[in-house]
């Protein structure tokens, strides 16, 4: 589920609703600062310049990044027509096409705060095999349904979105289990959130079997 949300190579195939709106430059949605991509460095500057929060942060430890990156065109939500989802916006906002602010914190979550919404997707464990995922849309504590959001306009893409993840997810796992399944190399420029996101998996779970004594005398 993890490694399907880490890289947007399977989005132009599967995701018709959600690609009017999020671009899947990897420039922008890999693993590097998105300042790789002279529209995402250029976003960058002028939303810091506006007083809000938007460059590349990753944690020491690589369990947490923060970035923020436009969307496509003159897009300014996730609506499947790129206009606004919620009448007025986030209070504070300094202009309504800031993009997305990306926030993920492994193994748990990720996020996106839009300009007139937040969604955040809850990633829990049941079994082996399976994931639960929850998505919460959160609006303005005044805003209203039927007045300031139509509940189905705000949802429907990554209600769309989720379902199509849900299916690669699915069918990713079916030819993983198969016993003729052979691992093949990542892309360098596709799936380079997906390497970071393996690599600090890896570690973590091998400093937890080792513990701290033995990584420290490596
Ligand atoms: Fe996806």
């Amino acid at each position: 589920m993890l490694e399907n949300n880490r890289e947007c190579y399977h989005c132009a195939g599967s995701h018709p609703a959600l690609c009017i709106t999020f671009d899947d430059d990897p420039d922008l949605v890999g693993a590097d600062d998105s300042t790789s991509s002279p529209r995402g460095a250029a976003h960058v500057a002028r939303c810091e310049a506006a007083g809000l929060p938007s460059r590349y942060l990753l944690s020491p430890d690589e369990q947490w990044r923060l970035v923020r990156i436009p969307l496509t065109g003159n897009s300014v939500s996730y609506t499947m027509d790129g206009k606004a989802a919620v009448a007025g916006g986030i209070p504070g906002m300094p202009f309504a096409d800031a993009g997305t602010l990306l926030f993920f914190h492994y193994p748990n979550t990720w996020n996106h705060f839009l300009s007139d919404h937040v969604l955040h997707f809850r990633v829990l464990p049941i079994d082996a095999n399976t994931t639960e995922v929850t998505t919460t849309w959160l609006v303005p504590k005044d805003a209203q349904e039927g007045r300031d959001y139509d509940l189905k306009r705000l949802t429907e893409v990554w209600i769309d979105t989720n379902d199509e993840d849900r299916r690669v997810v699915e069918e990713n796992q079916i030819g993983i289990s198969s016993p003729a399944y052979e691992p093949g190399p990542y892309s360098m420029k596709q799936e380079s959130g997906v390497l970071q996101f393996v690599d600090w998996y890896a570690q973590t779970l091998g400093g937890a079997v080792k513990g701290p004594t033995a990584l420290a005398a490596e």
